[in-house]
């Protein structure tokens, strides 16, 4: 091992420790039928009186919110909206939220949807207690010095685990540059997964969203930062992920499978919250700032390839969840269980229509994207097995577009010298 990545992870194990020390609360979960007006009542008990609902406006336009706003009213709260949240939300967006807050004088936020309106509410509701700062002055770890009012989250997918995590991804509003804020008093205060509000989510945002959580939980278990705990919930978050995706995917009114996507994407998010992420994440993040790709679409294109990368480090891990999953039995050869998981994680991608291949990937961006993407990834993630910039490219050619694939050559040799 080089003296580089000794050191490498060296730093990280000192960035993961420091981490241990930040005291993450879960929030209060509402499940079963009508969980979200279980919610809408407890904000009442908590004392508000003014709420400013962080939406996207296609929820409003179907209707979502409706029983939401009435059971609000019905309990004594003012309600007020923000829906102008779009996927990959900016900055300007958080701003646009906080005039709508401070304008009606809210006391809390409840947020509705899927991983962007609940990451532009944590923003929001830190940026409204720092009226001193630009919301983009927030960007980075714990750069509030007041505590923010507390917030609550409706998820209305099942994947990013927002709503039990303590980070927010924003972009920057001109270059989308991806600058996430990261406090735990952000983290919402109760949650509802309420399988009734996932039923109209279409096809291919059950499928980007149900491996954005797969990703988030096996990144957590095979991560050398994580814990006994954190595993246990990744565990469970991938065995149901392998029997219920399908079941949400081919059939959205099965109501036990939303749920069960819903607890799924809970556990993984609670897995890696304490446990961080690793290169999926780090070059996921830069296709959704580059090219506005779907968070969970863009995973769901990187993840069986990092896992290849990583097998030689994680075959153990992947074994494990090989027998956790039902895919093989103890006792047969670890080498065989491991690679018996990766390869059905490529055959489930399939199952719910991830293509191979990212449209928009462009050759002359892949040195930049790489370099983000280990930039990010070696700033915190604990990774089963470093890389460096000239493997990341090769990895994400994989993904270049048939036409792309087939006339760059000069690609093809490199991917090649690195397969
Ligand atoms: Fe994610």
């Amino acid at each position: 091992m080089s003296i580089r990545i000794q050191l490498l992870k060296l730093k990280l194990r000192l960035v993961h420790f420091l981490y241990g020390f930040i005291t993450q609360h879960k929030p209060m979960l509402f499940t079963g039928k009508d969980a979200s007006i279980q919610l809408c009542e407890n904000i009442s008990h908590f004392g508000h009186k003014r709420v400013l609902i962080v939406t996207d406006a296609i929820l409003v336009e179907l209707g979502i919110l409706d029983k939401i706003k009435q059971s609000l009213k019905d309990n004594g709260i003012e309600v007020f909206i923000y829906d102008g949240v779009l996927p990959n939300p900016t900055y300007a967006m958080v701003e646009e939220g906080v005039l709508i807050f401070n304008a009606n004088n809210c006391d809390t936020i409840l947020a509705v949807g899927g991983g962007s309106p609940i990451d532009t509410a944590k923003a929001i509701i830190l940026a409204e207690c720092n009226p001193e700062k630009k919301a983009i002055e927030l960007a980075g770890g714990y750069k509030s010095k007041r505590r923010p009012k507390p917030i609550f989250a409706i998820p209305t997918t099942a994947g990013t685990g927002s709503e039990v995590t303590l980070a927010a991804v924003i972009s920057h509003p001109e270059t989308h540059e991806k600058m996430p804020l990261a406090d735990h008093r952000t983290l919402p205060l109760a949650t509802a997964i309420d399988a009734e509000l996932m039923q109209g989510m279409p096809p291919h945002v059950t499928a980007a969203t149900g491996i954005d959580a797969l990703t988030h939980a096996v990144e957590s278990y095979i991560s050398t930062g994580t814990n006994k705990f954190a595993d246990q919930y990744s565990r469970a978050a991938i065995k149901m992920i392998f029997e219920f995706l399908p079941r949400a995917y081919k059939d959205g009114s099965d109501l036990k499978a939303r749920e069960a996507m819903g607890f799924a994407a809970f556990y993984a998010g609670y897995a890696f919250t304490q446990t961080l992420l690793g290169y999926v994440h780090g070059i996921a993040h830069q296709f959704g700032g580059l090219y506005g790709t779907p968070h969970g679409f863009a995973n769901a294109l990187v993840l069986p390839h990092i896992l290849d990368y990583s097998i030689v480090e994680a075959g153990p891990q992947f074994a494990e969840l090989a027998i956790v999953c039902g895919m093989g039995k103890e006792g047969e050869p670890e080498g065989e269980l491991a690679r018996t998981f990766v390869d059905r994680v490529y055959a489930l991608r399939r199952e719910v229509g991830i293509p191979d291949t990212l449209e928009a990937l462009q050759e002359k961006d892949i040195e930049k994207i790489a370099k983000a993407a280990l930039k990010e990834a070696h700033t915190a993630y604990l990774v089963p097995r470093f890389m460096d910039k000239k493997t990341c490219e090769g990895i994400i050619r994989k993904l270049l577009p048939q036409e792309e694939n087939t006339t760059s050559e000069t690609a093809k040799q490199k991917t090649a010298e690195i397969a």
